[in-house]
């Protein structure tokens, strides 16, 4: 734990990750069927970086979309909960958090915020900013995966936990009933969360959303290989891939991959392997389910939480679903 400031405590919990499971996760996912590659490693600082460039893409219609309904929103979430601790996972760049804090400010009720994120440079920036920002604000920042550091949430509340952008949809249906039980476990009876969700809509929107003319979400698929190259040693060429992404009908979820343009062989000395790739084989990156509020509702029961409300745009893109731990 560091004190950075008299309103700034920054938590860092990655440095304790095993190498040994690190390489197992890895060495797993390249022999699974599909090979896959694990998800987080999206979101280093150039990943992070990459990602606020597509929430501003137009294409990337999510981020506006949750944005406007959490301003026509958060006055009534901050009034029904009570909220004086806000805490985010995968908390990012917080662009979006500012309006439920200008909600708790208004009601007087703004105390403590707690981003909680794998990218470390990212809290770290948010911390520095909020606390300018916001008078009086207290920041507790938390870095670690939200998928095994949740014990270390700080106390304090009536809290609010919101889990928003559609983050869960970057989890199968049954991690991310895992996830939100495990979430519901670490909270306190009275506790609220604000899970936002994106909707199913037309397939053409959705696939563009993640094939942006500018290529971002194919530079920000590929980084994840840079970001593999320097965890484990591996010597993926990042343009031997072509990005990949399509809605996935019978799942639900869209897939994104990287598509390798030739047979070829990579080296993987730290796994004591070399990888055989056929031209045209795919290594799944991440997935992005869509979700019916009905599944939501369902999700957040099953979980433990009783819903409270349920909010969404004029065009049904995108929901947000607030409950609460009895
Ligand atoms: N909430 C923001 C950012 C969403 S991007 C928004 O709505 O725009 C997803 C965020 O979750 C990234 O900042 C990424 O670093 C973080 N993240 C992804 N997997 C994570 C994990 N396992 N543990 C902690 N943070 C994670
Ligand atoms: C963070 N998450 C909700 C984004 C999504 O839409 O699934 C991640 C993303 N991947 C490519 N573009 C955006």
């Amino acid at each position: 734990m560091m004190l950075e400031q008299s309103n700034v405590m920054i938590d860092v919990h990655l440095n304790t990750q095993d190498p040994a499971a690190i390489k197992e996760e890895i060495r797993a996912g390249l022999f699974s069927t599909p090979r896959t590659l694990p998800t987080k490693y999206l979101y280093d600082d150039q990943g992070s970086a990459l990602f606020e460039r597509i929430c501003e893409s137009p294409e990337y219609y999510q981020t506006r979309t949750e944005h406007a309904l959490l301003k026509t929103v958060a006055d009534e979430v901050i009034a029904r909960t009570g909220t004086e601790t806000l805490v985010e996972l995968g908390s990012g760049a917080a662009i979006k958090t500012r309006v439920l804090l200008d909600a708790m400010a208004r009601a007087n009720h703004l105390r403590f915020y707690v981003p909680f994120d794998f990218s470390e440079g990212i809290v770290r920036r948010v911390a520095r900013e909020l606390v300018e920002e916001y008078d009086g604000l207290q920041v507790h920042g938390v870095v670690g995966d939200f998928l095994a550091h949740l014990e270390h949430l700080p106390d304090g509340g009536p809290r609010l936990v919101i889990f928003l952008g559609g983050t869960i949809g970057n989890m199968g249906p049954e991690d991310a009933l895992a996830f939100l039980s495990s979430i519901h476990h670490e909270m306190d009876s009275g506790d609220c969360m604000l899970l936002g969700a994106q909707l199913i809509t037309d397939v053409a929107r959705m696939e563009a959303a993640y094939n942006d003319a500018a290529g971002l979400t194919a530079a920000f698929n590929k980084n994840m290989l840079a970001v593999v190259n320097s965890v484990i040693g591996a010597e993926f060429d990042p343009d031997a891939f072509a990005h990949v992404a399509r809605f996935n009908h019978d799942e639900r979820w869209i897939e994104i991959s990287l598509r390798s343009i030739r047979a070829q062989v990579i080296p993987i000395p730290e796994l004591e392997l070399a990888l055989h790739l056929q031209e045209g084989e795919d290594l799944l990156t991440e997935i992005s389910c869509k979700y019916t509020r009905g599944q939501v509702e369902r999700l957040l029961t099953e979980a433990g939480f009783s819903p409270v409300a349920w909010y969404s745009d004029p065009h049904q893109l995108h929901g947000l679903a607030l409950a609460h731990k009895p």
